[in-house]
């Protein structure tokens, strides 16, 4: 495998190669015995167009960690503010060979555009509502980490399925590895199709919450939608926003996840978000820096 740019092209195979690579690393960290010169005179370019706190970090400290050294390119302050178009300023960026590339973009597939003339391996750090390979990695580690495995966990994501590329990812890791996902949103946030038809669409916490293992809440993510579709943030906490009482009632055995940027009280209410038996929160952080530096060692140490 030479790129890393979405779920979609990995088979259940390769998934269980990115995370048991992942629980090696993680073992090794917490014993102090990784080699930390894995990728030492390894150039690693990081092209973020989108903002990023949780990700870009990550990515920075599982390259460092691997002994390679990162450079933080940005859009802001590059010659795209005088006019160079992204196709021109990709080319440039390629032509200094670094080692790889990790990249963020608002556009669909601008990884994919990436691949196709860099020279070398392309990891997808997030594009448009279409992917985020590592998160459902990551995600996929934490409750691997919790429960053991992935086959038969009823895993339930609330949110702007419409609109996230994290959605996008973990349903279709989830279901390839045998979970059982289940998407709760408003009618304007739930897209038409799903990646595959045994993932089960729900409107209401009240019939889609029952019998969760892992209860998943995302951001409304705004940026994304061309007007706006939810009335306020209010009226949303109100109906689709998680708290422990609606945990407690209608998921009392859950625990809970969310990718952040963790919006309180909208998406999740502080009770949970702060309470360290139900929330997995701070361990899904955790878990990108073995997880990325699996996908690095994986593709750039090969
Ligand atoms: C997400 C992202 O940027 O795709 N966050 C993340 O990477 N952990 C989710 C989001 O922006 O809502």
């Amino acid at each position: 495998m030479q790129h890393l740019l979405g779920i979609n092209e990995l088979d259940k195979a390769q998934i269980e190669q990115f995370l048991s690579r992942a629980q090696e690393i993680a073992a090794q960290l917490k014993k102090g015995d990784w080699d930390n010169e894995r990728l030492k005179n390894k150039i690693i370019l990081h092209l973020f167009f989108e903002h990023s706190t949780r990700t870009l970090t990550s990515f920075e400290i599982a390259a460092k960690r691997l002994g390679a050294q990162v450079v933080n390119w940005n859009p802001e302050t590059s010659s795209l503010s005088k006019g160079e178009n992204f196709i021109d300023t990709i080319e440039t960026l390629t032509s200094m060979k670094p080692d790889a590339i990790v990249m963020r973009h608002a556009d669909y597939g601008a990884p994919l555009t990436v691949a196709s003339k860099a020279k070398c391996p392309v990891i997808n750090g997030g594009d448009s509502w279409r992917e985020h390979p590592t998160q459902a990695l990551l995600d996929a580690l934490t409750m691997i980490d919790h429960f053991g495995g992935l086959g038969g966990l009823n895993v339930t994501i609330i949110g702007d399925i419409a609109h996230s590329r994290v959605a996008s990812s973990n349903m279709q890791l989830l279901t390839k590895m045998g979970a059982n996902v289940r998407v709760i949103a408003p009618k304007v946030l739930m897209p038409e199709s799903l990646p595959f038809d045994n993932i089960k669409k729900f409107h209401t916490l009240k019939d889609g919450l029952p019998n969760s293992d892992v209860v998943m809440t995302l951001r409304l993510q705004k940026e994304r939608m061309d007007r706006a579709l939810i009335s306020s943030d209010e009226a949303y906490f109100n109906e689709f926003g998680l708290t422990l009482n609606i945990l407690d009632k209608y998921a009392p055995k859950a625990v809970v996840m969310d990718p952040g940027p963790l919006v309180r009280n909208v998406q999740i209410a502080d009770d949970i978000a702060e309470d360290p038996q139900r929330s997995l929160i701070l361990k899904q952080v955790a878990n990108g820096i073995p997880t990325r530096m699996a996908v690095l060692d994986m593709l750039v140490g090969a």
